[in-house]
């Protein structure tokens, strides 16, 4: 048993003391600083703690950070270009229709729309409603978000054309 982990974060892999039973959510952001990553129910239900795993929407809450090891983890730090600090689609679409309104279901909301537009990238409203049906806003925000998937999903398009 090593006494070490290696996390690949955001495109970098970090060395890390080994997190015993820690879940990713408490490594991203009590060893990494990455605090983008929300701690709402711990138990996997409102989606606050959203991380892309390989692409794929994932409960950060709910995972044991080991379990990630040889992984793509993507937090919402990673979204925006690195070189730039050009905001994502996706951020720029929340950022220009206000999905948001305290802030506290945005990092979920956001990776879990960007997971979905690299699947779908054109989507109908319905579909935008189906996938973050368990994405959980308390402000009852979701016609902004709606609308913001919506022009995330228009600005990816403008610049493939
Ligand atoms: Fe992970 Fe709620 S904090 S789903």
């Amino acid at each position: 048993m090593t006494n070490t982990i290696e996390l690949t974060v955001n495109g970098s892999a970090r060395l890390l003391p080994s997190p015993g039973n820690r879940t990713l959510m408490d490594v991203l952001r009590d060893e990494l600083g990455l605090k983008a990553t929300k701690y709402g129910c711990g138990k996997g239900q409102c989606g606050a703690c959203t991380v892309l795993i390989d692409g794929q929407p994932a409960r950060a809450c709910m995972l044991r950070a080991k379990r990630a090891e040889n992984c793509q983890i993507t937090t919402l730090e990673g979204l925006a270009d690195p070189q730039t600090g050009k905001l994502s689609a996706v951020q720029q679409g929340f950022l220009e229709c206000e999905g948001a309104q305290c802030g506290y279901c945005l990092n979920g909301m956001v990776m879990t729309a960007s997971a979905f537009l690299a699947s779908n990238p054109s989507p109908s409203r319905d579909e935008i409603r189906q996938a973050l049906r368990h994405n959980l806003c308390r402000c009852g925000t979701h016609l902004e978000i709606i609308a913001s998937v919506e022009r995330a999903a228009e600005l990816m398009r403008e610049a493939q054309a």
